[in-house]
């Protein structure tokens, strides 16, 4: 894959499009979606959708569905990207369901960090070209294992991780308070194989790991 995260060079990707999200995202996400970059994820995604072309993506943790809208954001371009999104309850808007109903969008309420599950879905999971992890509570423990089983099947495309650098007691979405830090999980992965985005992503920490960058072309 081939992304450049230089910000003035996304700016001005993203702006031709950026009214057609209006319906689409809750008005909180169309709110979030034109923060600056380093503030809500959204626009960072919208930048990485508008480099890609004949992808697929992986996304864990859908929640209102913004994030997938926002990922699937160069379709308005013609990119061909599909996205795959999974939960395990239903909190996505009416408004997003209306978009993902008539998009490259396929929502799920499955849970892949089951063991049996994943395996069972091991080949589809592994021919993703980019895997987005969000899932609540944000303790960077199922995180952690997911990416040593990523990294023991040879995994080779971009895993991003939302919210990397929350501390403990973290609650949102009626799951339980954090007792495990999603600090912690980012410090535990070698520096080689990750890359801190949150100057360009979410305040509350945006990293991307990879097993092999040296087959991505990424520009910064
Ligand atoms: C912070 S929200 C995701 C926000 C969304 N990605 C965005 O950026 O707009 C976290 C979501 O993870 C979901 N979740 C928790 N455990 C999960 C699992 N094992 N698989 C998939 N989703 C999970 C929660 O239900 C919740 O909707």
């Amino acid at each position: 894959m081939k992304l450049n995260f230089n910000k003035d060079y996304m700016e001005s990707l993203i702006k031709n499009y950026e009214l057609k999200l209006k319906d689409h995202f809750t008005s909180q996400g169309f709110i979030d979606s034109k923060q600056k970059f380093g503030t809500e994820h959204y626009k960072l995604f919208m930048a990485i959708s508008m480099q890609l072309k004949n992808v697929s993506i992986l996304e864990i943790g859908t929640h209102n569905g913004n994030s997938a809208i926002a990922l699937s954001y160069g379709n308005f371009a013609g990119n061909n990207i599909k996205i795959d999104t999974y939960d395990i309850i239903d909190l996505l808007q009416e408004c997003s369901r209306n978009f993902f109903n008539k998009s490259n969008i396929n929502y799920k309420l499955e849970n892949l960090f089951d063991i049996n599950v994943r395996e069972t879905n091991k080949d589809k999971i592994l021919s993703y070209d980019i895997i987005f992890i969000d899932i609540d509570p944000h303790e960077g423990i199922l995180e952690y294992e997911m990416l040593n089983w990523l990294k023991d099947n040879k995994y080779e495309g971009l895993i991003i991780f939302d919210d990397i650098h929350l501390g403990l007691g973290h609650t949102a979405n009626n799951y339980r308070t954090t007792e495990h830090s999603m600090n912690d999980f980012w410090g535990k992965i070698n520096d080689e194989i990750k890359k801190d985005l949150t100057y360009i992503g979410h305040h509350s920490g945006t990293g991307m790991v990879c097993f092999n960058f040296d087959k991505h072309e990424i520009t910064y």
